[in-house]
């Protein structure tokens, strides 16, 4: 796979604009103890050193609303943030980042009118440099950290003991050479992600991330029962001769779940950021029927699968999976998920 693929555009019945409500109660969750981290730790003329323009990006900002809100809600922190300095006449800017296969157009064309802030799109992948030095005083990315820049290769290698054969991703009963190689491949992006951030991020800057995660010491993460699921699907579809069974032994969805620990260890590792909160969390979200959570599955994965099996087939699997709610009910009730709280981390940093 050449990079994670982005999410289903457009506006229509599987785009994820219709289906990230998750994704936005999760971040809507921890807003205000983001608003309460800022206000307390942060001062904007410090960070502005002396520019009267306030930058702010969004890092996997995808298509649909929820980029939207979270622009909004932390604009709002900044200028009563600016009311409480005395700074007045600041003009600000949003720049809208995500891979260049993201559907910014309908991003754009659903943008507020009028609104508060200037914008632009910053195509490319924040594992490389997306910005000029010191030029963004706020980074913020939610749900998207989690993507790694590629499926790790020693996945791929029918030779190699992380061969993850029938398995789409990781849990806690997966061969220790699997872990290893979804772990190395997670430490080398975040190394490039915050190695790139410590260069875009002015000094005093705010880099603010939701990060689907665990809890330490854990290694399956609660919604990776969806990809068991889609594996039980596979299976069917590999026994039916729709698809070849190293077909499915070669895809591997690009996904880490990372804990508190980890991500401290990374964060200390690059040594340009001071933490000022660092949280696991499970928040509570609105109750998930079974057919919503394969919608938001599908809106999320459907690139990336139909990449590797073509598109064809997954519409296919997705059919069946609506066909077989009631088995995705009883796995997530097996697994004591009942579709109410997604376990996420929640990250300030202060760049030194
Ligand atoms: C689940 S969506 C999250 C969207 C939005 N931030 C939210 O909270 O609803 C993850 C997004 O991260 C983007 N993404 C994944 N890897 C990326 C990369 N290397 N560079 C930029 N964006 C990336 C995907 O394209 C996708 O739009």
């Amino acid at each position: 796979m050449r990079e994670s693929s982005p999410m289903n555009a457009g506006d229509g019945t599987y785009s994820y604009t219709k289906n990230s409500t998750v994704q936005r109660d999760g971040a809507s969750g921890v807003k205000d103890a983001i608003k309460e981290a800022l206000m307390e730790n942060f001062d904007i003329e410090k960070m502005l050193g002396g520019s009267t323009i306030f930058t702010i990006a969004d890092l996997g900002c995808s298509v649909g609303p929820n980029t939207v809100s979270a622009m909004e809600s932390l604009l709002e922190t900044v200028e009563h943030k600016c009311r409480q300095q005395g700074l007045e006449d600041l003009e600000f800017q949003v720049l809208f980042n995500d891979q260049i296969g993201n559907d910014f157009n309908t991003l754009f064309a659903a943008l507020p009118q009028p609104r508060s802030y200037f914008s632009a799109a910053v195509p490319g992948s924040f594992y490389s440099r997306l910005f000029p030095c010191s030029s963004v005083h706020m980074a913020y990315s939610s749900f998207a950290i989690h993507w790694l820049s590629k499926v790790p290769e020693e996945l791929q290698r029918k030779d190699s003991p992380a061969w993850n054969a029938g398995r789409i991703h990781y849990s806690d009963d997966s061969p220790e050479a699997v872990l290893e190689a979804y772990t190395n491949q997670f430490q080398r992006d975040m190394e490039a992600f915050f190695g790139a951030r410590a260069q875009e991020i002015a000094p005093g800057g705010v880099m603010v991330m939701v990060v689907p995660g665990v809890p330490d010491g854990v290694v399956t993460y609660s919604g990776g029962v969806a990809f068991r699921f889609l594996e039980f699907i596979l299976s069917d579809m590999v026994k039916e001769g729709v698809i070849e069974q190293e077909q499915v032994d070669l895809f591997n969805i690009p996904n880490v779940y990372p804990c508190v620990k980890d991500l401290r260890r990374l964060v200390e590792r690059n040594g340009c950021f001071e933490i000022v909160k660092m949280e696991f969390g499970e928040v509570v979200v609105g109750k998930v029927e079974p057919e919503n959570g394969i919608m938001l599955i599908r809106a999320v994965f459907e690139g990336c699968m139909a990449n590797h099996f073509g598109a064809v087939v997954i519409n296919q699997l997705f059919v069946r999976a609506m066909q077989h709610k009631l088995q995705f009910a009883a796995i997530l009730n097996s697994a004591g998920i009942q579709g109410t709280a997604i376990s996420q981390i929640m990250v300030v940093l202060k760049r030194i």
